[in-house]
């Protein structure tokens, strides 16, 4: 497919693929498609920063060679060695076959597990060692797991730009590539999905991550993955100060699995009584939403009520999964409480209390029960505990 050449500056180009139809990336639903970002810098030796997916390793040579012959290459970066940037390394590796392989030692180790990298050409870098190009500079940084062990940035000094790899990134399939080009609030809206569903549980390491960034003089941030910040990067970089240290909005949700209604008016009750005047309060059905979308909204959220029918003896499976999903992700500084309903066995409250624990949340109460059908009182005791959540929310302005 053809796509104008993108020049980030006057001799560093964009070559990488734009995935359009990809909805399913390791489950992340990525409704809006995705992008594999590929940087060419044409120098006197000349880089390419970061591969492609390997589906599209054609795409990035014939890309390539729009502006030089592969076989010029005289470096190729590796910054993070997921299949999905390092994919294409095989068949850019044989065509460029002048080309030293930089990373860091972690990087050629996992490396080494996906590929046969015995005819490659590799120099392994250490964080804050220098390259040059002849009128470029690559800086190395070390920034480990955001989002994998071997993870690092590039940064080029003589353009203030900084290769940040998955930081920053958005799953957002687009033919313009820079954020000034597309709609913020848009680009911001799957940054959070990215966040929530990719980093949320390495929020120390963006912290690390971000402080090194910050020390570096920033004209112009390209991500591997959506568009490339040159207008907008202090938005982003507000959001993931946020994100990282896990601060929330006072914002409730009311996420719940039902089998003949019972826990569903048990969570309209709840809704009823946390929806108070400077709360955001959603009602997900977990059967009925992405693991995904529900990840991007309890990145933010400060207190959350969770329900369940009980299906022999357990939580409905919607509920297992995402409480398993969710638990994964380590959602951190929140507050819960359990609710569900049963007939003769008890135990979806009881498993979700018990997660709750786990998780380390605060747990506002115990568990709030009720046997088949919920009477008005029970309806009364859950609008009471919404109101709960809603004071706890409130109280993170
Ligand atoms: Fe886009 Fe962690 O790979």
């Amino acid at each position: 497919m053809t796509i104008m050449p993108t020049f980030v500056t006057p001799n560093i180009a964009w070559v990488g693929s734009v995935d359009w139809h990809v909805r399913d990336f390791h489950s992340y639903d990525t409704f809006r498609g995705a992008t594999y970002n590929s940087y060419l810098i044409v120098d006197d030796r000349p880089a390419l920063i970061d591969a492609v997916k390997a589906p599209f390793g054609r795409e990035l040579l014939d890309r390539v060679a729009e502006h030089i012959d592969p076989r010029r290459l005289a470096y190729v970066v590796c910054n993070h060695a997921e299949p999905d940037h390092a994919g294409a390394l095989p068949e850019l590796m044989a065509a460029a076959e002048q080309a030293t392989l930089l990373c860091n030692a972690k990087c050629l180790s996992t490396l080494q597990r996906y590929f046969d990298t015995g005819g490659w050409r590799v120099k392994v870098v250490s964080s804050g060692e220098e390259v040059g190009l002849g009128r470029h500079t690559l800086r190395f940084l070390d920034t480990p797991m955001v989002h994998w062990p071997e993870s690092m940035f590039t940064y080029v000094p003589e353009e203030q730009l900084l290769f940040s790899m998955d930081a920053f990134g958005q799953h957002y399939a687009t033919s313009a590539r820079f954020d000034d080009e597309n709609d913020l609030a848009a680009i911001l809206a799957e940054a959070k999905a990215y966040y929530a569903n990719i980093v949320m549980p390495y929020g120390k390491a963006v912290v690390a991550a971000l402080d090194a960034a910050a020390s570096l003089p920033l004209r112009t941030v390209a991500p591997s993955h959506g568009v490339i910040w040159r207008s907008h990067f202090a938005r982003i970089l507000e959001a993931y100060r946020g994100w990282s240290v896990h601060r929330a909005q006072p914002k409730v949700l009311i996420v719940f699995d039902s089998m003949w209604e019972s826990t569903s008016m048990m969570a309209d009750a709840l809704y009823a009584g946390a929806n108070v005047e400077g709360v955001e309060v959603q009602l997900i059905h977990a059967r009925r939403t992405s693991l995904t979308r529900l990840a991007t909204e309890v990145l933010d959220a400060a207190a959350l009520a969770l329900g369940s029918a009980t299906l022999n003896r357990e939580m409905m499976p919607s509920m297992a999964a995402a409480l398993t999903y969710i638990r994964g992700l380590r959602p951190q500084k929140k507050a819960g409480l359990a609710f569900g309903s049963y007939g003769w066995g008890r135990g979806s409250a009881e498993a979700i209390q018990q997660w709750l624990e786990e998780v380390c949340w605060d747990v506002l109460r115990p568990p709030i029960r009720s046997q088949y059908k919920p009477d008005r009182a029970l309806l009364d005791e859950c609008a009471r505990a919404g109101a709960e959540l809603a004071a706890r929310a409130l109280s993170v302005r």
